[in-house]
């Protein structure tokens, strides 16, 4: 059974849908651990109701990054995980880390990449009268919101558009990806090699494929 350990900071909703498609059977595979680095995390909630075992290692409690990413990944080790899963984590990883988990570290990024890496996805397409947004579920390489593109899923943007009716459109899209593709990482049909994303064998297109 493929083990898998989710990294939250705060609301934890993908983590829900992940929740939520495991008590279906449907994740192919066991959430063993959640781990936040903020304490007042919503998301822990979530977890304790799931009966799942959860941890806070908090940034604020280390000198500096390299020393919270080194308490980050004694914590995630101890629960030998084959696939680490960022749901709204809002820390940036070293490359110690990221190199640490390379082809088994998975992101949800709130844009169709590689539009808008980084903060302030929504406001940057209401800014750029983007007709369409979205979300990307990617591997985690050491460039930022960078590595191989798993799967998107597009909304439309509207004219009246705040950040935050936006935000609610994308994550209702969020919740129907995420799940999905950490199926198919558990069951072995998603894999990453030498920098590059294959589902059933085959090499994914740059921007992954779309939900439609
Ligand atoms: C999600 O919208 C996710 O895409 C975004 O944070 C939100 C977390 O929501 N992630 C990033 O911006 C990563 N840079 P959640 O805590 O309810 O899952």
């Amino acid at each position: 059974m493929s083990r898998v350990v989710v990294l939250i900071s705060g609301n934890g909703s993908n983590l829900q849908a992940l929740l939520s498609q495991q008590q279906l059977d449907q994740l192919g595979g066991e959430i063993v651990a959640v781990i936040s680095n903020k304490a007042d995390a919503y998301g822990l909630t979530r977890a304790k109701a799931a009966g799942i075992s959860s941890e806070v290692i908090a940034n604020a409690d280390f000198a500096n990054r390299a020393a919270f990413d080194h308490a980050l990944m004694a914590a995630i080790d101890r629960h030998q995980p084959h696939l680490v899963v960022l749901a709204g984590f809002m820390r940036i990883l070293t490359s110690d880390f990221v190199n640490h988990y390379q082809n088994r570290l998975l992101n949800i990024h709130p844009s169709l990449l590689p539009s808008y890496p980084g903060l302030d996805t929504h406001a940057k397409a209401i800014a750029n009268n983007d007709e369409n947004h979205g979300c990307s579920v990617h591997f985690v390489t050491e460039e930022v919101d960078g590595g191989p593109v798993v799967l998107q899923a597009r909304v439309p943007v509207f004219a009246d558009d705040t950040p935050d009716s936006l935000a609610e459109r994308v994550q209702v899209q969020e919740h129907a990806i995420y799940p999905l593709v950490v199926r198919w990482f558990n069951e072995g049909r998603l894999v990453m090699q030498q920098g590059a994303a294959f589902l059933d064998g085959a090499l994914l297109p740059k921007q992954g494929y779309a939900l439609e």
